[in-house]
């Protein structure tokens, strides 16, 4: 697969014919989860997953974009304008942005389309007058540590877990 330099990258908007691609992208990512980390839980089946991304559309504060490169869908980002909040400890005192979802196919790594994706919510989300943008990732997920880490986030709030007799 030729990288963004040759080809060309579009991020866009999904559209009901994106489906069955954004469920074969969660599933490999869900997939890889699981695999890779012993809390995760197994990847559901495709049908579970279907009803949800179906309903998961582009709205005024819903962002559900895809990257397109060379006319395949590629990758996509999901994430939501959240009000602000005035309980809880973490002081989010003007609307925020939360990431539910990236996810970039294997063969498609390393050539910028995440950093894409982001730097696109970033526009999406500084036209709402949005300056925050959170989300939670597995503490052994070293790509997606390098990706945030590289593009400026930084990490807050850290769940610890001790299960059974862990030391
Ligand atoms: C994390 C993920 C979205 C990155 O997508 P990507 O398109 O490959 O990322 P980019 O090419 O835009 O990378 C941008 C920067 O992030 C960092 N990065 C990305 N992947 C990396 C890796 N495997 N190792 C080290 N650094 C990495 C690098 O700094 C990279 O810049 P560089 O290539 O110029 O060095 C992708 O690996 C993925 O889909 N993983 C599975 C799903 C997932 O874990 N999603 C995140 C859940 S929170």
């Amino acid at each position: 697969m030729p990288g963004p330099e040759q080809a060309e990258l579009i991020i866009r908007d999904r559209r009901d014919t994106d489906l069955e691609a954004m469920v074969t992208l969660a599933l490999e990512s869900m997939t890889w989860h699981a695999d890779s980390y012993p809390d995760v839980r197994p990847a559901p089946p495709a049908d579970a997953l279907r009803g949800g991304f179906r309903e998961l559309v582009p709205t005024a504060d819903s962002y559900v974009r895809v990257a397109e490169l060379d006319t395949l869908v590629v990758g996509f980002l999901t994430a939501a304008l959240l009000p602000p909040t005035t309980s809880g400890i973490e002081a989010l005192d003007e609307p925020s942005v939360y990431i539910s979802d990236i996810i970039v196919t294997g063969t498609a790594r390393r050539r910028g389309i995440a950093r894409a994706l982001l730097a696109d919510l970033d526009d999406w989300a500084r036209a709402r007058g949005c300056h925050t943008i959170r989300l939670t990732m597995h503490a052994g997920n070293e790509p997606a540590h390098r990706l945030y880490e590289q593009l400026g986030y930084r990490p807050t709030w850290i769940t610890f877990r001790k299960d059974g007799d862990d030391e």
